[in-house]
């Protein structure tokens, strides 16, 4: 089964999206349909992997410089065959080519691997399913031993033949040898002027070869997307899908309509998450912990029992177990909570750790910042990072307890079981055990108020 390559085709406008992104580049859950596909490519193991690409070829490319694949150029879209002529050049015959789409991206390779297996190395093989509604799509014309023996696009079916339910979903499997002299034999003699790769099949049953049909395991597999309406849809689908799967695995959704999956997370068992979530990037989740609603978390670690408030945004951070984070807090990338940590509400972090069991409970900055264990933050404590030109470091030992409304002026220390007073700007290093006090010393004064004259 080795013996083949795969090509993806991706070089359409993707006119009825109506954008200036090429379709293959619009993200579903948070990935690009194109990459999607790759990727499942790429987990077929083939020989090699061919994109063909047209339209904004080189944004696609840099888009997805990552990927290992050869980027094939049509330069003018002159339909499905056209596309797949281009890379005829560089296969050999002995192999066997799977033609994949770029705007149906979420076939899975057990489908795939599936559709080969039943397809003989000498044999053609097409992937069709049924569609309560058809509209738009390629007719399977089928005779009358049901054996298959034309595709009919939609512009070209007849009355009768828009009623056939079972539609090409485009994907299919052939011989390289044969497509050699199908695709040249190509006719633009149809309604869009283009060579519709699906021609082919009416030719090889001409020749007497047959061509073997398989149906994938779901149907949202091969759902396609030509507009933005097909896009939500598959989106919902699929996230459908993710929400069943962490049902599955011991996760309380509140409501599995109301999360939102775009990246690949890992959620233990007895997790609760409420409404309105959204989870991007590479996110795990510890056993036992809870997710308020109006959370948007991304790229993050979080720990066991540990409970994530309403209206959070979590980005680059990891929180250990048994923390409080919120509501309303903002962990933006790199900061570090360990255990028993608490963020209040009205709280940002960047680049901090923040030791065990200290707290920052409300309305507090902490950025570039080392702190120690069991510390209090008092409300309205800023960080004074920048200085217009570069970033310093805070640093707070253990057991420091910092009054409300300080400034800490980095580069700064304060050393351990330093208090500091309320209301102090700390420009100087504050040392261990004392309570520093950096503000004017309240006086009061024996005074007489100004007083209005009565004209
Ligand atoms: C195509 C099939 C139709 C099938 C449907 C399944 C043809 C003629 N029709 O129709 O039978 O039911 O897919 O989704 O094959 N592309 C190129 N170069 C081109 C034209 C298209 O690379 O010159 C690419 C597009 O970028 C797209 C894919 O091929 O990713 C399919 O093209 P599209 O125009 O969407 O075909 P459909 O009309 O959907
Ligand atoms: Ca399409």
């Amino acid at each position: 089964m080795s013996d083949f390559s795969v090509v993806i085709l991706a070089a359409g406008q993707g006119t009825r999206m109506k954008s200036d992104l090429p379709k293959v580049l619009h993200p579903l859950t948070g990935k690009a349909m194109l990459r999607y596909i790759i990727e499942t490519a790429q987990q077929l193991k083939p020989q090699h992997i061919y994109v063909v690409i047209g339209h904004q070829a080189e944004f696609i490319q840099q888009q997805l410089s990552d990927v290992d694949v050869t980027w094939i150029q049509q330069r003018e879209q002159l339909g499905t065959g056209h596309a797949v002529m281009q890379v005829l050049p560089h296969l050999q015959n002995e192999q066997r080519l799977l033609i994949l789409l770029g705007d149906t991206p979420l076939i899975t390779v057990a489908t795939l691997q599936h559709l080969l297996v039943i397809t003989g190395e000498e044999e053609s093989g097409l992937l069709t399913v049924q569609r309560d509604n058809p509209a738009g799509l390629g007719r399977i014309i089928r005779d009358e031993k049901q054996n298959l023996c034309a595709i009919v696009e939609e512009k070209e079916a007849s009355p009768a033949q828009k009623n056939i339910k079972e539609i090409n979903t485009g994907i299919m499997v052939l011989p390289v040898r044969h497509l050699r002299r199908w695709l040249p034999a190509l006719k633009q003699n149809n309604s869009q002027q283009e060579y519709y790769l699906t021609d082919i099949i009416s030719m090889a049953v001409n020749e007497g070869i047959q061509f073997r049909s398989a149906q994938p395991q779901e149907d949202i597999e091969v759902g396609s997307v030509n507009d933005r309406k097909q896009l939500a849809q598959l989106e919902r689908e699929k996230q459908k899908q993710y929400a069943i799967s962490l049902m599955e695995q011991g996760v309380t959704l509140l409501d599995p309509a109301r999360l939102d999956i775009r990246g690949d997370v890992q959620i233990a068992a007895d997790v609760t998450i409420d409404v309105n979530v959204i989870l991007s990037g590479k996110v795990t989740i510890g056993k036992g912990s809870h997710i308020g609603p109006n959370v948007v978390i991304k790229d993050s670690i979080i720990g066991e029992n540990t409970v994530i408030h309403s209206h959070c945004d979590i980005d680059g951070a990891q929180i250990g177990k048994d923390c409080q984070v919120g509501p309303f807090a903002r962990l933006r990338p790199a900061t570090t909570i360990a255990d028993e940590g608490k963020i209040g509400n009205f709280v940002e972090t960047k680049n901090i750790s923040l030791g065990k069991a200290s707290k920052a409970n409300h309305l507090t900055y902490l950025g570039d910042a080392t702190i120690g264990e069991h510390v209090n933050i008092g409300a309205g404590t800023i960080t004074c990072n920048y200085d217009g030109v570069s970033k310093h470091h805070t640093e707070i030992e253990d057991g420091a307890f910092i009054g409300s409304n300080t400034a800490l002026v980095a580069p700064v220390k304060i050393g351990e079981n330093a208090t500091i007073a309320a209301g102090s700007t700390i420009t100087k290093e504050a040392p261990a055990g004392q309570l520093t006090v950096a503000r004017a010393r309240q006086v009061s004064l024996t005074w007489e108020r100004p007083q209005k004259t009565i004209k």
